[in-house]
């Protein structure tokens, strides 16, 4: 593979500061030697970020950092597209999970039916109307169907920029009332932690990828929230839920990923160094990302 890699320096998508720093902690877990022994080529593009400061964000908005968000995201969706038209595979780190939104836009301008693979704890599919929290990082997923704040549904490009059916959540845990009703409405596939703990990652994996290639998807997008994983493996989360997948199990499911053929571009987010503990969750993040692009013992 010959892989473009993007930071993105923001952590104005939710409330707990530092996440902004995950770009250089997975930089100094050993990305790019890590992805090179594999014999890929790797590029560092450096970050996007904008100079927000230390401003605090106005707690009673229902889009917290609206005018930061979209900017980054705009930044970030031009890069994807760019970084696509070289031919490259788009590696994309976060920053919190509000930077999603830039990451679709862009991947959206090359592929019209893209799968989407959400591991995290949580659904992302929240609306300005439903979210408890006015943390945009609570609604990428549903931004990016087209529902919630059109100033952020109409980023880079008008309108939806994935399809519902082409969504597969894998590890959730924490799903709020607005979200389960859109959930149902729209018959998005959820594979939940009791799946996992019921079926195995293995079955999970394999019905998931299933149901994206019976979808004849174009790509297939891997959003990878650090969360995901239980908070003894990744403590370096801002919204961490007890009860997540074992370290194991998701280096097994990004073999299966790898495995597949089907991976066409990924991020990995919500790494904030402030409340790691030494650095481990990049270091995480780092190992998950070997498996993925295809790291073999023997
Ligand atoms: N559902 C909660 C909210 O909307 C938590 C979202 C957490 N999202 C994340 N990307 N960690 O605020
Ligand atoms: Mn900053
Ligand atoms: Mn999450
Ligand atoms: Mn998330």
């Amino acid at each position: 593979l010959s892989i473009s890699m993007i930071g993105v320096s923001l952590d104005l998508g939710q409330s707990r500061r530092g996440v902004d720093m995950g770009p250089s902690a997975i930089r100094y877990a050993g990305v790019v030697d890590r992805v090179e022994a594999i014999g890929h080529q790797i590029t560092d593009e450096g970050d996007i970020h904008i100079n927000a400061g230390l401003q605090a964000e106005n707690s009673d908005s229902k889009l917290k950092n609206l005018k930061e968000v979209l900017e980054t995201n705009k930044k970030l969706a031009e890069k994807v597209e760019s970084v696509l038209k070289e031919d490259k595979f788009p590696l994309i780190l976060g920053g919190d999970h509000s930077i999603a939104i830039g990451t679709l836009a862009g991947l959206s301008t090359k592929y019209k039916n893209m799968g989407v693979i959400w591991y995290d704890a949580h659904a992302d599919l929240n609306t300005d109307e439903t979210s408890p929290s006015g943390n945009i990082h609570g609604m990428p997923l549903a931004v990016s169907i087209g529902r919630g704040d059109e100033r952020l549904v109409n980023l880079h490009r008008d309108g939806q920029k994935i399809k519902p059916q082409n969504i597969v959540i894998i590890g959730a845990r924490s799903i709020d009332s607005g979200e389960r009703l859109l959930i149902k409405e729209l018959g998005i596939q959820v594979y939940t932690m009791h799946e996992i703990d019921k079926y195995g990652m293995t079955t999970v994996m394999q019905k998931a990828l299933q149901h994206l290639e019976g979808n004849q998807v174009d790509g297939v997008h891997l959003s990878l929230d650090l969360d995901a994983l239980d908070p003894l493996y990744t403590p370096g989360v801002g919204t961490p839920v007890p009860g997540g997948v074992s370290y194991r199990e998701s280096h097994l499911a990004m073999e299966i990923l790898e495995e597949s053929g089907l991976i066409t571009s990924a991020e990995f987010v919500e790494v904030n160094p402030i409340l790691d503990e030494r650095n481990k969750t990049a270091d995480v993040a780092v190992a998950l990302m070997g498996s993925l692009f295809g790291e073999k013992l023997l």
